[in-house]
């Protein structure tokens, strides 16, 4: 599985890059906000840091804006994709984008069946929300099998981005249900790395290599 990371922070993806273990990363409005930044600044110094697929959201909520919006931001990178909040306009632009080969990642997905429309759309990955789903009483690792399986029975080749990691533990069911990417907040990735039997291990490791060398 393809790991992304869920930020628009420079540094924690700087961080999270310099281990070795980062294929792409996601912003959204929302992240962009956080960091008090623009998106343009902001997905560019990401390009520059990281060596894949960097989405970034555009705003329009017409076709039209949205097509033309995408057009202006891959330009900034080729490595930039356009994000669209699912709806039938992005459906729309989806095609036209994908059509001139510019990228683009479904967001807000909450269904197999949305997925599955995004992706005869052209998407080259579809995001669908586990966390925001369990937020409301639903499974979100269910409807994330279910796209899974719909994708694999027709052999689409657009990736599906587990989205809205909430813990560890979606990411290790996203993993089994076979997602191919799971974006991930820094602070989850780092939970990710931990074990208390491991720095336990590593304590005990060490102390017994201070008493061998005493003695
Ligand atoms: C995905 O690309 C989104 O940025 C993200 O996963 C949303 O997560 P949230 O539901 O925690 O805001």
């Amino acid at each position: 599985m393809k790991i992304f990371i869920d930020t628009a922070n420079i540094e924690m993806i700087k961080e999270i890059s310099g281990l070795g273990i980062l294929d792409g990363v996601t912003t959204n409005p929302s992240l962009i906000a956080k960091e008090k930044t623009d998106l343009r600044t902001c997905v560019k110094k990401i390009s520059e840091i990281v060596d894949g697929p960097i989405s970034a959201e555009a705003m329009s909520m017409d076709a039209e804006g949205m097509i033309k919006e995408g057009r202006e931001l891959s330009l900034i990178h080729e490595n930039i994709n356009v994000k669209l909040p699912m709806c039938a306009e992005a459906l729309k632009a989806t095609k036209t984008l994908s059509s001139e080969g510019i990228d683009v990642n479904v967001t807000l997905i909450f269904s197999p069946h949305q997925a599955l429309l995004a992706a005869k759309a052209g998407a080259r990955f579809v995001s669908p929300f586990v966390g925001r789903l369990d937020d409301i009483g639903q499974v979100g690792s269910e409807m994330l099998s279910q796209t899974v399986a719909v994708f694999r029975n027709y052999d689409i080749d657009t990736e599906i981005i587990a989205a809205s990691i909430r813990h560890p533990v979606h990411v290790l069911e996203a993993a089994m249900i076979g997602a191919h990417i799971a974006t991930i907040p820094y602070d989850i990735l780092k939970k990710m790395i931990s074990h208390p039997k491991t720095d336990e291990g590593i304590r005990l490791f060490l102390a017994d290599h201070e008493r061998a060398k005493k003695s």
